[in-house]
């Protein structure tokens, strides 16, 4: 008897290491609270679709291209992507693949970043920058959930590849990547102050 595990959903995660990484973490800190004082576009839109938190994701979308500092993690990335490339088995012959967007989130106590995906991108990820004690963690949704139409719930103590959500922890300096089509959330964020991260998209040309 055999039984197969077919069709994977492969989520990377790894610490953002290397010379000067902390300081580099130190560094953002500051941009992305500097972004949200200069940014009057990205606060109005976060008004909107982010109550009561802060996100550049439709104002200052390619940070790496206009900051060194933004510039410098996306660099530092760049083997953390090619390890989950080569794993995820994709074949980029002539092709390659590249940062085309890049975003500040800051979630003060209470927000909460409701489910969804990035349409148009082949793996997205984040970079967590500050997360204080009681800072949610990166909710993920198996993707055939919406096919599920007369399953049974698994049970409580289901091994974490079976479940239907997994919480993983996320700690300041860490890094995940997933393929783009993975549906995720975070929870009200439970912390006494803002949980910072950085966000980003690859695509293939
Ligand atoms: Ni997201």
């Amino acid at each position: 008897m055999t039984i197969e595990s077919l069709f994977p959903t492969e989520v990377y995660h790894a610490p953002l290491k290397g010379r000067g990484a902390d300081t580099l973490r130190a560094q953002l800190l500051r941009e992305c609270r500097q972004l949200r004082r200069d940014d009057p576009a990205g606060r109005r839109w976060s008004n909107l679709n982010y109550p009561g938190g802060y996100t550049s994701y439709a104002s200052a979308n390619r940070m790496h291209t206009v900051s060194p500092t933004f510039a410098d993690l996306e660099r530092r990335l760049a083997p953390h992507v090619r390890r989950f490339v080569k794993a995820l088995e994709l074949d980029l012959t002539r092709r390659t693949l590249e940062m085309t967007d890049c975003w500040v989130n800051i979630m003060p106590p209470g927000v909460v970043h409701g489910l969804h995906l990035h349409p148009l991108s082949t793996l997205s990820g984040t970079f967590y920058v500050q997360t204080p004690r009681g800072s949610p963690g990166l909710k993920l949704e198996d993707p055939r959930l919406d096919r599920m139409m007369a399953a049974p719930p698994r049970r409580r103590d289901a091994a974490r590849a079976s479940r239907p959500w997994v919480l993983l922890p996320v700690e300041a300096g860490q890094l995940v990547l997933f393929e783009s089509w993975l549906r995720h959330e975070v929870a009200p964020n439970g912390a006494r102050s803002e949980r910072v991260s950085v966000s980003f998209n690859y695509s293939w040309f």
